[in-house]
């Protein structure tokens, strides 16, 4: 041990120091993390009886550090690949004894903050894993993960092949860096995995996101019983497609896609002919703002037993950006006007900007405020392999309401 190199000791804020206790492991930019070394891959602080372990950022534009360890930093510092390897096992153990496993092809091998891997995100899908990151740190530990994501498959899943997986990271909304774990090989152009039983094909090099969002999975499965209880759907913001097609599986006889994308209204296509027991002539698109969707249909008197409504954070009318939390003010009153009598309403807000306190107040006054015929049921969150960590606000950042139309 004599030789290891020294883990420098930086300050950082009292008020840094109070959230990380509350279970909060980011450390923001400020005038302490200012100071940080800039070469440093590990940072160690020591105020009164806390010491941590850091995981530095420097370029990261927000978060400069996030917390590795309390205790002894010197002694975590040096038994990090350990650790990290403990880490990354219990976390593959906590998914393999949930059924998550059992009836979908994609889920959460790790979770970020919630599984005490900071910043680092690891999806199975099919016979690949797709690992995320928002965090730089992690990017110098590339090999190490993809040995260590490889061994432990076959250790924890010896049933399922492990064929290879892709590398996503990006430290801003930047476009992604993608590349394939297995060094010399590159990422596939296309692969299809199953999830309840649908299939949805995924585009690795695409972009960040493969064309499945996992975080959703949990959730998509609990609106199983309102979905098999409605024959006709909207399905707004629909991207590729899984709420659609899972409600054609769960029996609507009408589903209605909407998206601004040509591309993804296309990539649901594309998804209805991979599953031909689904019967595609129930299913139709429309390339609108979901704005002019939600007239049209008003206009033509449409009426749903569903209406699903799953906005981006930020996102464009093709003319403007606007706020999704902005939005529900402007498009609610018309989703009342849409559902047929005791149909449901399902709204989400991807965000961690906006407080669930605060999602619910806006929803609840808009409701009243215009008398909309909406009573409330149920609130929608990350579960399963998506689990929340206590104190940590922004990782409990989906939010969904579950709305019916009164009589
Ligand atoms: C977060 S994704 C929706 C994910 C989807 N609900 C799912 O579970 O797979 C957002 C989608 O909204 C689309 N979009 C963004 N702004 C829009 C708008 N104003 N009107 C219609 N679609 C829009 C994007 O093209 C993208 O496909």
């Amino acid at each position: 041990m004599k030789n290891l190199p020294k883990t420098r000791k930086v300050k950082i804020h009292h008020a840094s120091l109070k959230y990380i206790k509350k279970g909060h492991p980011w450390i923001t930019a400020d005038t302490f993390t200012k100071k940080f070394p800039k070469g440093e891959e590990f940072l160690q602080v020591e105020e009164n009886d806390t010491k941590l372990l850091l995981l530095h950022d420097p370029n990261h534009p927000k978060i400069k550090a996030r917390v590795w360890a309390f205790g002894d930093g010197r002694e975590h510092r040096f038994n990090f690949p350990r650790e990290l390897k403990e880490r990354l096992s219990a976390a593959f153990n906590r998914r393999k004894e949930m059924d998550v496993t059992t009836d979908r092809e994609n889920f959460y091998l790790v979770f970020g903050e919630a599984d005490l891997i900071p910043g680092l995100f690891i999806q199975a899908l099919g016979s690949h894993v797709l690992v995320q990151t928002t965090c730089n740190f992690w990017v110098l530990h590339k090999k190490r993960i993809a040995d260590l994501v490889r061994d432990l498959w076959e250790e924890h899943f010896p049933e399922k092949k492990y064929i290879n997986g892709w590398w996503s990271d990006r430290d801003t909304e930047a476009k992604s860096r993608i590349t394939a774990l297995k060094q010399g090989t590159s990422p596939p152009e296309q692969i299809t995995i199953s999830e309840f039983g649908i299939n949805y094909i995924l585009k690795p090099t695409l972009a960040h996101d493969p064309g499945i969002y996992t975080d959703m999975s949990a959730i998509r499965k609990k609106l199983f019983p309102i979905l098999e209880e409605s024959k006709s759907v909207l399905n707004l913001y629909a991207y590729t497609g899984a709420y659609s097609l899972a409600a054609l599986k769960l029996g609507a006889e009408e589903v209605h896609s909407v998206d601004l994308s040509q591309n993804y209204l296309e990539w649901v296509d594309e998804n209805l002919k991979e599953n031909p027991e689904l019967d595609s002539s129930k299913h139709q698109s429309h390339c609108l703002s979901v704005e002019d969707a939600l007239k049209k249909f008003k206009a033509e008197g449409k009426k749903f037993d569903l209406i699903i409504c799953d906005p981006p954070s930020a996102s464009s009318d093709g003319k403007k950006m606007g706020k999704a939390s902005d939005s529900y003010a402007r498009d609610l009153p018309l989703m009342n006007d849409l559902l047929s009598e005791e149909g449901h309403l399902v709204v989400f807000l991807n965000t961690h900007n906006v407080s669930w306190k605060k999602f619910n107040s806006n929803l609840d006054e808009i409701v009243k405020s215009k008398s909309l015929k909406l009573e409330s049921k149920e609130q929608l969150r990350l579960a399963d392999d998506c689990p929340l960590k206590g104190g940590f606000q922004e990782g409990d950042y989906l939010k969904g309401r579950v709305f019916k139309r009164l009589k």
